[in-house]
């Protein structure tokens, strides 16, 4: 099954789009992996556009990390092929680093360095990886830390910010490596309650600007306001695709009812 999708793009790309920059931004085909004799993926066909969001749904286990991991190459796939911007995923070396920060990924818990201030944390990747100057590292630094609401912060540790701070802080660390996508992997779902919205409001704004992402979220409001397109997995296969109004209120498989009625009367 192929699968297409809108193709929205960034704000400011007017002249000169070549035929480069319409082919998606990431390419799966056939994508299968294994872990031993499981098989977590099965034969993935997805196109992600440039300036789309696709949410992925589905039950704990269906694979929805290990295909956001696949994309970034934290895992590798047995058949079948991924592109990000028109290349072949690398193997190894600068060119895998290089990737790494092309495809920003955020996860459930922050992974922020603990012995480092957040300023220090978000100027780490540019001043190491980008090779940018500490002064220029950390004025771009401020500038998304201001972004997503925790500039005041800066000179404090992780451990004296509130989870959804960190997590704004994440993605700030994520941005400062001026990724071409952003994967998301259920974001809130260590956070409290009152956190949630803080982040889901961060990554909404983020989604308006018209970043490119893959978010694995069970936020319905969320996927309502920001996604373009909703992919629901089970069993390591994409059973559904379709718009998020469409999804949520008229599923079309047995598997996608199951599900919602699962998360909705929870
Ligand atoms: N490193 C691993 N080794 C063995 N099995 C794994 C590994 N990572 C994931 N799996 C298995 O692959 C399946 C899909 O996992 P995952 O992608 O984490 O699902 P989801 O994110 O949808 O909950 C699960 O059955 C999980 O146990
Ligand atoms: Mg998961």
């Amino acid at each position: 099954m192929a699968i297409t999708g809108p193709c929205v793009y960034a704000g400011g790309m007017t002249a000169n789009v070549t035929a480069d920059t319409a082919a998606p931004l990431v390419r799966m085909r056939g994508v299968q992996k294994h872990f031993g004799d499981f098989q977590a993926l099965k034969d993935i066909d997805l196109d992600v556009h440039r300036g789309e969001v696709v949410v992925v749904i589905g039950p704990s286990g269906s694979g929805k990390s290990t295909l956001c991991r696949t994309i970034n190459r934290l895992e590798t796939i047995g058949e079948g092929s991924i592109t990000v911007d028109g290349r072949d995923l690398p193997e190894e070396g600068t060119a895998l680093a290089r990737l790494r920060s092309d495809v920003g990924m955020v996860f459930q818990a922050f992974n922020l360095f603990a012995h480092l201030t957040i300023l220090d944390n978000v100027t780490l990747g540019p001043i190491r990886v980008r090779g940018m100057k500490k002064g220029e590292a950390e004025k771009l630094a401020l500038s998304l830390l201001d972004r997503v609401g925790v500039a005041h912060q800066a000179g404090k540790y992780p451990a004296q910010l509130s989870g959804g701070q960190q997590q704004r802080v994440a993605i700030a660390r994520s941005l400062a490596m001026k990724p071409k996508i952003m994967l998301f992997d259920e974001p809130t779902s260590a956070l409290d309650p009152e956190m949630i919205n803080e982040v889901l409001d961060t990554m909404v704004e983020l989604a308006e600007e018209g970043m490119t992402m893959v978010v694995v979220t069970h936020e319905m409001g969320f996927a309502r306001k920001a996604a373009h397109r909703v992919v629901f997995m089970a069993d390591g296969e994409i059973v559904e695709v379709a718009g998020p109004e469409e999804f949520f209120t008229n599923p079309q498989s047995d598997r996608a009812r199951d599900f919602l009625s699962k998360i909705l009367t929870q």
